[in-house]
């Protein structure tokens, strides 16, 4: 395996899932992750990830110096080039002219890191973002690649083993970037590309087995990708002695809570007590209309209804949740740039102070690994390639006072465009697609009435991670047939638009 330390780069989690996508496994740490932790870890080799910093500044973020001596194999990754350069004795220099966007790199050393790349002349695309460069190679040191602005745009330490580059191998700008990081960790570090998800469930099942014993756990399933596929997999390996919990809060898409009553009970034979507490959120939720509020509300509530669900179910051991990496690493990370966009937990909210153990299978999972786990486990594609959906549901896209009609109006919207969607074959490119009823009414002209009804928004955004997104560039003849659609079939819809905003700076929801 192979440790990844963060010194706060927004790219440091791609760095991770391409270490992954050759394989190999490997975990992210803090910079300044003590030299115990590094050494038990029992890494093959150790990347110093890219970073906001300056070498120069104060602060300067900066890891045990002994994780030099460790005899691994180093590749620093931008700051972690010039953070190399400067404690190793070269010489770093703030360059006058900042490099941004894409550069060629002339490779002038095609062993080891730069083997077998599918370029032509020696050169390829890579992506730069930096302000400092490495000038002065350290003693010991090579350079291997170089671009227009700088001269030592690679360099190495063959005797030591360490390598570093100035540009960013984990973004897909850079050409060939994935198979240098592949070189990296196969034919520097040596480990073996062994890493899939069909041994991550063996072992994964022999784990929860030893973990829980003769233990019981529950599970708060949403119908989402990570819940669903948590529950299927903790299900194999321990049986009957998983009970999930599924609430249904008034604010889910037509025939959800359905759906899932019917996969996880008929299909997967599972214990689910199905929670209709649709009422119970609808009361709490009159007259309210600020999406805040709204939010804590809906937050709350769940909250109370699990617990009573719980109280009334008997004694449970351990609670399953489908926690991912990026929310475990989150927490741990460099407060770099990146962290502080998110905005949203996307747990349905369950208590802080709960009385049992957590166990949560899929804490070293990106959602793409995930998905694998789930269609190597046969779920269907409908679960596993399901759209991102919020805890607040339909309360957030019922723009204003939610009531029960409006929720209703809003389903039959919503479920007319996710079908055109899917007949269009558009809904695996897309990220999330949903409809907005909003709290206005215009006038139309149906027959020879005139109307006075709801307008909707559509909404359907194209993003890799929900962080940034576009609109999507749907088919003119696909949006009139579902205007058309909704327009004719939905009672209280007479007017349909398409919002073209992309993220920033709109957000992918409206409220
Ligand atoms: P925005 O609207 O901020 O949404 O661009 C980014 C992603 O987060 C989802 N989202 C939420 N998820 N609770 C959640 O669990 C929330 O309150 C919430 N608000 C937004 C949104 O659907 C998108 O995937």
């Amino acid at each position: 395996k192979i440790l990844i330390l963060d010194f706060g780069s927004q790219y440091t989690q791609l760095i991770a899932r391409r270490v992954r996508e050759a394989r190999v496994y490997c975990e992210i740490m803090p910079f300044n992750t003590s030299i115990e932790i590094i050494r038990d870890f029992g890494a093959r080799g150790i990347i110093l990830s890219g970073g906001p910093a300056s070498v120069f500044a104060e602060e300067a973020p900066l890891p045990d110096k002994a994780i030099f001596d460790l005899g691994l194999p180093i590749l620093g990754i931008c700051y972690g080039m010039q953070l190399i350069g400067h404690t190793q004795g070269g010489r770093v220099a703030t360059s006058a002219k900042r490099e941004f966007g894409r550069a060629k790199l002339l490779i002038d050393n095609q062993q080891d890191l730069f083997a077998d790349l599918d370029i032509v002349d020696n050169t390829c695309t890579v992506w730069m973002s930096h302000g400092d460069k490495v000038e002065q190679l350290p003693p010991g040191f090579e350079a291997i690649a170089h671009t227009e602005n700088a001269p030592i745009a690679a360099m190495r330490n063959g005797e030591r083993r360490i390598w570093a580059i100035q540009f960013h191998p984990e973004v897909v700008h850079t050409y060939e970037g994935a198979t240098m990081l592949a070189n990296f960790v196969h034919k520097i570090c040596g480990c073996e590309p062994t890493w899939n998800m069909t041994n991550f469930i063996e072992s994964k099942i022999a784990e929860i087995r030893e973990t829980v014993g003769d233990a019981s756990v529950l599970c708060a399933l949403s119908g989402g990708v990570d819940s669903s596929v948590a529950a299927v997999l903790i299900h194999r390996a321990i049986g009957d002695r998983l009970t999930c919990v599924f609430v249904n809060n008034g604010l889910l898409r037509k025939n959800e809570a359905e759906a899932v009553v019917k996969t996880f009970r008929d299909h997967y034979h599972m214990n689910l007590h199905y929670e209709d507490a649709s009422d119970r959120f609808l009361q709490k939720l009159a007259g309210v209309s600020d999406p805040e509020k709204k939010r804590k509300i809906i937050g709350n509530e769940f909250i109370y209804v699990f617990e009573d669900v719980k109280k009334r179910l008997g004694s449970f051991d351990f609670l399953a949740q489908g926690t991912l990496y990026p929310d475990v690493i989150e927490s741990v990370s460099v407060k770099g740039p990146s962290a502080v966009i998110k905005s949203h937990h996307n747990v349905g909210g369950l208590p802080e102070n709960i009385d049992f153990k957590l166990l949560e299978p899929f804490r070293e999972l990106f959602k793409d690994e995930v998905r694998l786990v789930g269609l190597e486990l046969g779920m269907p594609d409908e679960i596993v390639h399901r759209h991102p959906f919020p805890g607040p549901g339909l309360g957030i896209r019922v723009l204003g006072e939610i009531s029960k009609e409006r929720l209703d109006v809003l389903r039959e919207a919503d479920h007319i465009f996710l079908e055109e969607i899917k007949m269009a074959d558009l809904y695996r490119h897309i990220w999330q697609a949903f409809v907005v009823l909003l709290p206005v009414n215009t006038v139309g002209v149906m027959g020879d009435e005139r109307t006075y009804e709801n307008a909707c928004a559509l909404r359907a955004v194209t993003s890799v991670d929900g962080m940034t997104a576009d609109w999507a560039h749907i088919p003119y003849e696909v949006l009139a047939r579902i205007s058309n659609r909704i327009i004719n079939e939905v009672k209280g819809i007479n007017r349909v638009v398409y919002d073209i905003s992309s993220k920033p700076p709109g957000t992918i929801e409206w409220e």
